[in-house]
């Protein structure tokens, strides 16, 4: 006989008895109970161990191999049919608690993205800080350097150096705030050209350097006037330098900060350059045009022309005091009011606004850091 046809010695009726459909549907059942109970993933990873991996469906599967060949194909159908109804129960199940998941991120996660912040004001650098950045730019991109000096400034440095002598009228005490005691020889700085005997005294020719700071004087604080402003200062000296050189870096300057307009220069006084002269530039509003057009200017007050500032070709007396021999070197020096330059540039006509401070002056410049 062939043994494959063989009857089944194996074969147990008591062991396959969970193939019995009663038991199977009873299987069936108590999974579908286990995975509705489930209340979370983890308890239904849990149900799934127990009623689908290995539960009582499962184990009939493994026992089909020991039924007689005839009774193989009706018991592996109704297996795989409470196989696959506990898969679907544990799938839907597992779909809805997802789902639920889901929903709950949801709503623990959610941003009202309409609810008024407490928003916090960036900072940004006061205009006055923004164009004195501006005009050391311009000489800074032709390969001028910086040089500083202190605010609180030796009389020797702030005048004697600068040949203002001890009668000169700027040294009088409703012009300089004298550090106490009052003969002690120091002083709050009354302007930047000190800047210009320290860095002779400490370089040596070629010289260009750009100097902006703090300067100091008795006014008080009003539309045109205020106790504390800032100068630029500059100085260049050099073998050959002419008022040719001088009025030509002041043209640069100017069409650098005010636009394509012309320059015209004054003859003057300051003690520390010789010759010394005002430079005006055409107003960069009414371009200086029709008569009628030009007297309503509140930039140039109708003259059609704006103050700059003083220069001159620095004093022989002032290189001699600084150990710079007159007949090799010259140089020439020119220095203006930062204050007045944003004025004219952005039309301040208060300098209170400049000085007090108020953000809602300096936003009107951008948040420029
Ligand atoms: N220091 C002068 C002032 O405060 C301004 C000035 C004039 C500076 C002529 C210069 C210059 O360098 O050459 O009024």
């Amino acid at each position: 006989m062939d043994p494959m046809s063989g009857p089944n010695t194996s074969y147990d009726p008591v062991a396959v008895a969970a193939l019995e459909p009663a038991a199977l549907e009873a299987a069936v059942a108590a999974a579908q109970a286990a995975f509705d109970g489930a209340g979370t993933l983890d308890a239904l990873k849990a149900a799934r161990l127990a009623h689908l991996d290995k539960g009582a469906v499962a184990l009939a599967r493994r026992e089909i191999g020991a039924l007689p060949p005839t009774a193989k194909a009706e018991a592996g159908k109704r297996v795989g049919d409470a196989m696959a109804a506990v898969r679907t129960a544990y799938e839907a199940r597992e779909t809805a608690l997802q789902a639920e998941a889901a929903e709950r991120i949801l709503v623990q996660e959610r941003v009202d993205v309409t609810m008024p912040v407490a928003r916090r004001a960036v900072g940004a650098r006061h205009p006055l800080e923004l164009t004195q950045e501006r005009l050391m730019d311009i000489f800074v991109g032709q390969g001028w350097e910086v040089a500083e000096g202190p605010e609180v400034e030796s009389e020797w440095m702030n005048f004697d150096a600068l040949n203002l002598g001890k009668d000169h009228p700027a040294r009088q005490m409703q012009d300089t705030f004298f550090v106490d005691p009052p003969d002690g020889g120091l002083v709050l700085r009354t302007q930047t050209s000190p800047i210009q005997i320290r860095t002779m005294l400490t370089r040596t020719p070629p010289i260009y350097v750009v100097a902006p700071g703090k300067v100091f004087r008795t006014d008080d604080l009003d539309a045109t006037h205020t106790p504390v402003f800032h100068q630029i200062e500059l100085l260049a000296v050099d073998k050959g330098l002419t008022m040719a050189h001088l009025r030509g870096s002041i043209d640069h300057f100017v069409r650098a900060m005010f636009g394509d307009v012309r320059t015209r220069v004054r003859a003057s006084y300051f003690p520390f350059t010789e010759p010394s002269m005002e430079t005006d530039f055409e107003c960069f509003v009414c371009l200086g045009g029709d008569p009628l057009v030009r007297s309503d200017c509140r930039t140039c007050g109708g003259s059609g022309w704006i103050e700059l500032g003083g220069s001159g070709m620095v004093n022989r007396k002032v290189l001699t005091a600084c150990g710079i021999d007159p007949d090799v070197y010259t140089g020439f020096a020119f220095g203006f009011g930062i204050e007045r330059a944003l004025q004219l540039r952005n039309g301040v006509s208060d300098m209170r606004d400049i000085v007090e401070g108020d953000v809602r002056f300096s936003a009107q410049f951008g948040m420029a850091v």
